[in-house]
């Protein structure tokens, strides 16, 4: 067997990896990562990246935060673990609640916690036909979400993205979904259709599915902000507002997937913000902790909590629970992120950085391998030319989308290829040289990808 510098197995041994191909990554060692500082990450044979992905987007504040690791610390010697439920909980859950409840963009908010992304959209999910059970409406369960974004790993999440093939491939239990398009305008407009004629036949068709699916089974609908996993297309400015106005006339709510956008990444706390919206829940995970720790939050207005207290009194038992649920260290190290936030006004510097992030992304606008640039806060998407239209995060790599993700890890820039889209999320304390240093990269291999296309 063979050996990397550190002597151990080339394979990867009795793991299995998830978004890769199984195959390949029982015959190929995988990268692995040894440690991190910044914004850079250190593999086991001691070569430097700059993760220019925070890696799955949640590394928010890169790879050595102190603070971090002495809330954790505090907290794992004060009471590393004690159950929230059974009407038990610890102070830092019930001071994390707090926080979170003012800051979101949800009236009178009552905040639940999970341990990811995914189990913060299920959960929400579970509460809300909870809540119409009571409602004497239990048939209202149908979901509405979007092709080919992405809200998670569960059954029920995996269910909620991605494409057809996908939900096939896992015979996914697909009898309570709706989907309709991604606002991604010009790649999915009809020829000569201008921005707003877009809008309405994505509001139209938004419309004609409650219509035909009968509203009263129609519980909600959820979407990003910003779909990372479509391709980073940023919605038109009227999109979600023509959506709302469908979803309150029709009485189905609007879950907001703050899982990426939360948190300072589009240059406001959240991403509801940035795009006006006004959802009924939100949900959050990733830079919520920064990845110090696993914790996610749903959150949810006052008149959906209520009902559920009411359903409640009824049954005399909320019965739903999961061990981790609100973590202490998770809660303490989320707390802690806040604080950072607030003592470092990381809004400002996350506002500065956009800035040179953008003009940098920009300057790619000329490069012969690039169709179009997006960005917002300290995100975006350089987009290829490519025959690769679809096929986003659950999808394999293909041509030069395959070329580009390999070139960029042998020059040390870790992007996420989804598509033909090169994704950029850094971490949100990255600094305008490491900006430069990133592009200077990731330009790099642009270049190996343009020598490789012409020999
Ligand atoms: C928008 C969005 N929602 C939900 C999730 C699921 O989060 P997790 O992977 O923590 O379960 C993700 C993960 O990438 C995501 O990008």
């Amino acid at each position: 067997m063979d050996a990397n510098s550190s002597g151990t197995n080339a394979t990867v041994g009795s793991l299995v990896l998830g978004f890769s191909n199984l195959r390949e990554t029982r015959n190929e060692r995988p990268m692995v990562v040894s440690g991190g500082d910044g914004v850079f990450i250190v593999d086991e044979n001691g070569k430097r990246y700059i993760e220019a992905n925070s890696s799955f987007y949640c590394a928010a504040l890169g790879y050595s935060n102190e603070r971090l690791v002495a809330a954790a610390e505090k907290q794992m010697r004060e009471m590393p673990f004690y159950v929230s439920g059974l009407h038990r909980t610890v102070p830092v859950a019930m001071e994390l609640a707090e926080r979170l409840a003012e800051l979101a963009p949800v009236k009178d908010a009552h905040v639940a916690f999970g341990s990811s992304g995914s189990e913060a959209n299920d959960f929400l999910i579970k509460f809300i036909r909870y809540r119409n059970v009571f409602l004497g409406e239990p048939q209202k369960r149908k979901i509405i979400s979007r092709l080919g974004g992405y809200h998670g790993g569960t059954n029920m999440t995996a269910s909620l993205g991605g494409s057809k093939s996908l939900h096939d491939s896992f015979a996914l239990n697909m009898d309570d979904h709706i989907f309709i398009s991604q606002p991604n305008y010009p790649q999915n407009a009809e020829e000569g259709e201008s921005q707003d004629e877009f809008v309405n036949r994505l509001v139209l068709e938004l419309e004609e599915a409650i219509i035909s699916a009968d509203p009263g089974t129609v519980a909600a609908f959820i979407a990003e902000p910003i779909c990372f996993a479509a391709g980073f297309y940023l919605p038109p400015s009227t999109y979600f507002t023509r959506v709302q106005e469908v979803l309150k006339r029709h009485g189905v709510l609007f879950i907001d997937d703050e899982v990426i956008t939360g948190f300072c990444r589009t240059g406001n706390m959240f991403g509801a913000e940035t795009f006006e919206l006004e959802p009924d829940c939100v949900t959050t995970a990733k830079g919520m902790s920064a990845a110090f720790f696993p914790i996610s939050s749903l959150i949810m207005s006052g008149d959906i909590y209520n009902d559920l207290e009411r359903h409640c009194d009824e049954h005399g038992f909320f019965a739903h629970g999961s061990t981790y649920s609100a973590h202490p260290v998770g809660a303490a190290v989320a707390l802690e992120v806040l604080n950072i936030i607030e003592d470092t006004n990381m809004l400002e510097h996350v506002r500065a950085r956009s800035q040179t992030f953008a003009q940098r992304m920009n300057s790619f606008r000329q490069h012969p391998l690039v169709e179009d640039v997006r960005t917002c806060g300290l995100s975006g998407a350089i987009q290829l030319r490519s025959e690769q239209r679809g096929g986003g995060a659950t999808a394999a790599l293909t041509g030069p989308s395959k070329l580009l993700a390999a070139a960029s890890v042998d020059r040390g820039v870790l992007i996420r290829m989804n598509g033909p889209n090169a994704i950029f999320c850094p971490p949100l304390i990255i600094s305008d040289d490491e900006i430069e240093e990133m592009f200077q990269r990731f330009e790099a291999a642009l270049g190996d990808v343009e020598a490789e296309k012409a020999a």
